[in-house]
């Protein structure tokens, strides 16, 4: 694996593994790797020839009352992570690599960023965007790897590669949880035990929702007073939202039916977390996307129970 913090240098070796006839695999994350970016990275490296794995903590995407300075960094410990899951690039620009003079053009995706999100981080998806559309341009990948965990970014992300035509695949990968439950988050790093321990709520509660859905329920309220009780019964979460929306263009759904998304955030103590689940109803048929649980890392190999 080679690390690169030069764009120069990037586009140097994703042009020559284009021009050998090789296919890039692209991972954006902000570091402090977990399982969660992990699969993204076997993802890409069983697709793709050339896989490139960015670690930018984005300034853009941070308001001013937010992380950016506490956001978790490890350097040498995702250099190992990537390196294990067999990356070819590394690339850790600096923010003045990325930034070398304050943008004034950014990409915005009116409607999808309004809501759940976006409503209390007004700012946030348009600092995403715009730096996946550098990031792209950067790269050049033909796949792009996304966790399903941050659904909303998801849907945003491929709203703005269909919308300017960029040449590529936005792939949705599964949200990846613990072995208790909670969605895996570099910001899992916050929180404290006794908030550790309460932050199971919110997959608990989306659990109990579909089990509510499983056993009959269509009514929007009804699943989101189930979601909005149990995460009361913790003191330690204070809840942002619990939605049920519908899952293609994130607009509030008053009936279960067809694919929705549920989801929620929440504070705790210092962290803002979030999870979802997607439901599939058609007829009688009910599926629900929970995601996998990390594998045990003592057995590489075990496959990945899914949490439907
Ligand atoms: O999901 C993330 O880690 C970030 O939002 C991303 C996509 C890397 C852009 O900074």
């Amino acid at each position: 694996m080679r690390t690169i913090e030069r764009v120069h240098d990037l586009r140097d070796l994703c042009d020559r593994a284009r021009a050998a006839g090789g296919r890039v695999g692209f991972v954006p994350t902000m570091g402090y790797f977990h399982a969660g970016h992990r699969s993204l990275m076997r993802a890409a490296r069983a697709d793709t020839d050339l896989v490139v794995v960015s670690l930018f903590v984005n300034p853009l995407q941070f308001a001013p009352n937010e992380d950016l300075a506490a956001y978790p960094r490890d350097r040498a410990g995702d250099a190992a992570a990537a390196e294990a899951e067999g990356v070819d690039i590394l690339f850790a620009p600096t923010t003045d690599e990325v930034y070398p003079r304050p943008p004034v053009t950014t990409v915005r995706v009116e409607g999808l960023t309004a809501g759940l999100c976006g409503r209390s981080r007004p700012t946030h998806f348009d600092g995403v965007t715009t730096v996946v559309a550098k990031l792209f341009s950067m790269v050049g990948p033909s796949r792009a790897y996304f966790g399903r965990k941050d659904a909303q970014q998801l849907a945003v992300v491929r709203r703005m590669a269909a919308d300017l035509d960029l040449p590529v695949e936005v792939v949705g990968c599964p949200l990846v949880r613990e072995p208790d439950g909670l969605a895996m988050s570099s910001r899992n790093a916050y929180l404290e035990p006794d908030d550790r321990r309460a932050a199971t709520v919110l997959s608990r509660a989306l659990e109990a929702a579909a089990a509510e859905i499983r056993a009959g329920a269509r009514d929007a309220d009804h699943v989101h007073r189930v979601l909005t009780g149990l995460i009361a019964t913790e003191p330690r979460v204070q809840i942002d939202y619990a939605e049920v929306v519908a899952a293609d263009d994130l607009t509030p759904v008053t009936e279960i039916t067809g694919d929705v998304l549920v989801a929620v955030a929440a504070h705790v103590g210092r962290a803002r977390l979030i999870d979802n689940m997607t439901v599939t109803v058609h007829d009688d048929q009910v599926v629900v996307d929970l995601g996998v649980v990390a594998p045990d890392p003592s057995a590489p190999e075990s496959p990945q129970p899914e949490v439907v």
